[in-house]
C-alpha cells in the first residue's frame, strides 16, 4: 500500500493506493477519528453493477449503511441528482455525524462531495475513487453539479476525511475510460515533472499495455504532484488553476459536443494538444510539441477539432469558462515542460490562433 498524506489550509487527509485496500475501510475510519451513526454510500448503476457485493460487504463490517444509486454517466451531475440525493439522505434520518460514501468515478464523487459539503452544512465524507481519472477528481476539494450554462457551475471547496484508491476496481474499466483518465496522469506530468512524461513517452504506446504495478505508481505520482498543488493553493487563487491546463477548450469541446461525446480526458488531450502548439507559438519555446502530439494520437486521443464545431461557439463557451477574467481569457501555456505559465488573451486574438491551429497546426 502507498499513502500520501494531503495538508491543505483547511483539512489533512491520507490518500492511501492499493490492490484489495477498500477492505480496510473500517481501519481508516478508526485511523481518521468517525464513527459514523450511518454511511450513506453514493454509486452509479455501473459500480453497482460490477462491484456492489464487494462494496456491500465491506461496509457490513463497518457501520450501519443506506445506499443511493445515480444514473452512470455526466448526468448524474444535475440538480435533479443533488436534489434526489438530499431527499434520501433526509427520508434516512442521516445527522451530522453520518457519512458519505462516494464510491464511483468523478461523477460519482463531485455530486456526493457537493452533497456532503451542503447536508446540514456539511457532513464528512471518504472518496472511493473505482476510475483512472478519479485519481486526479478525488484529492483536492472540488465538488460541483452542472448546469445548463457550463460544467461545475455550481459546487463548493470541500475536502474528504480520507480517499481510499483500491486499484483492483480498475480491472472492470472499459479502456476508453483507462484512457481518459490517463490524460489526467499526462497532464501532471506536463505541468511538473518532465522525468515522469518522457517516461510515459517512452514506455507507454498504448492505455492497456500498462501494467497494474506501474498504474499503481502513476496514480501515487499523478496524486503527489496534484497534492502538493493544492496544498500550497486550496482555492485556485494562483498556482492550482496550473492544473486546468488544457482544460479551457477542453471544457468547450465537451459543452459544445454535448456531454458524453468526448471522455473528459479525450476533450482535455484535445485541449492539451491545442495548448502545446500555442505555448510554441505565443511564448516561441520549443517544447517538443509535435512529438508529444503524435504520441497522444497513436495513443488514440482526439487531436483535431470536428470542422462542423464552429470556433465561435468553442470561444463562447471559453469565455464563460471559469478561467475567463476581467474581458481576457486565461490560457494555462508551458514556459518548458513543467513550467506552466498563466497568459492572457483577448478572445479575437485567440479565436484568430485557434482558427490558426486548426488550419495549419493540427497533425
Ligand atoms: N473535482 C475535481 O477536481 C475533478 C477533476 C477532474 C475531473 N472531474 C470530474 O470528473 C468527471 C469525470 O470522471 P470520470 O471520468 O471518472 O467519469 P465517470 O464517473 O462518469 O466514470 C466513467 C464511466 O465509468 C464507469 N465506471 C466507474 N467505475 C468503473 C469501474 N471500476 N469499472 C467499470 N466502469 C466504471 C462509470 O459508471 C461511467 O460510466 C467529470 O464530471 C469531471 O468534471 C472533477
Ligand atoms: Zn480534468
Amino acid at each position: 500500500m502507498r499513502s500520501i498524506q494531503v495538508r491543505t489550509a483547511s483539512h489533512s487527509y491520507p490518500v492511501h493506493i492499493g490492490a484489495g485496500i477498500f477492505a480496510k475501510l473500517p481501519d481508516v475510519l478508526a485511523e481518521t477519528g468517525l464513527s459514523p451513526s450511518k454511511i450513506l454510500l453514493v454509486t452509479d448503476t455501473e459500480v453497482e453493477r460490477l462491484h456492489g457485493e464487494k462494496i456491500k460487504a465491506v461496509l457490513d463490517t463497518a457501520a450501519p449503511w443506506c445506499q443511493y444509486t445515480a444514473e452512470s454517466g455526466e448526468q448524474a451531475k444535475s440538480f435533479e441528482s443533488f436534489f434526489n440525493v438530499q431527499s434520501y439522505a433526509l427520508k434516512e434520518k442521516l445527522d451530522r455525524k453520518s457519512l458519505i460514501l462516494a464510491a464511483g468515478g468523478g461523477v460519482v464523487g463531485d455530486l456526493a462531495g457537493f452533497c456532503a459539503a451542503t447536508y446540514m452544512r456539511g457532513i464528512p465524507f471518504i472518496q472511493i475513487p473505482t476510475t483512472l481519472l478519479a485519481h486526479d477528481s478525488a484529492v483536492g476539494g472540488k465538488t460541483a453539479i452542472n448546469h445548463p450554462e457550463g460544467k461545475n457551475m455550481i459546487g463548493a471547496f470541500y475536502q474528504p476525511e480520507a480517499v481510499l484508491f483500491d486499484t483492483d476496481f480498475l480491472e472492470t474499466l472499459p479502456q476508453k475510460e483507462l484512457r481518459s483518465g490517463l490524460s489526467e496522469v499526462i497532464k501532471h506530468a506536463l505541468i511538473k515533472d518532465e522525468e515522469m512524461l518522457y517516461s510515459l513517452l517512452d514506455n507507454v504506446s498504448s492505455p492497456e499495455e500498462i501494467s497494474p504495478d506501474m498504474l499503481e505508481e502513476l496514480i501515487e505520482k499523478g496524486i503527489s504532484i496534484k497534492a502538493a498543488i493544492v496544498s500550497e493553493d486550496e482555492k485556485e487563487q494562483g498556482i492550482r488553476s496550473f492544473l486546468n491546463f488544457g482544460h479551457t477548450l477542453g471544457h468547450a469541446l465537451e459543452k459544445i459536443a454535448g456531454y458524453g461525446f468526448y471522455t473528459h480526458g479525450d476533450a482535455v488531450a484535445c485541449g492539451m494538444a491545442f495548448a502545446l502548439w500555442l505555448s510554441e507559438r505565443t511564448l516561441a519555446k520549443q517544447l517538443g510539441a509535435k512529438k508529444i502530439v503524435s504520441w497522444f494520437k497513436r495513443m488514440g486521443y482526439p487531436v483535431t477539432i470536428p470542422e462542423n464545431f464552429a470556433s465561435g461557439d468553442l470561444l463562447d463557451a471559453m469565455e464563460k469558462d471559469k478561467k475567463a477574467e476581467s474581458g481576457s481569457i486565461h490560457m494555462i501555456l508551458l514556459s518548458g515542460i513543467g513550467s506552466p505559465v498563466k497568459h492572457p488573451f483577448k478572445r479575437r486574438e485567440l479565436e484568430k490562433l485557434l482558427n490558426e491551429w486548426r488550419l495549419e497546426g493540427q497533425l
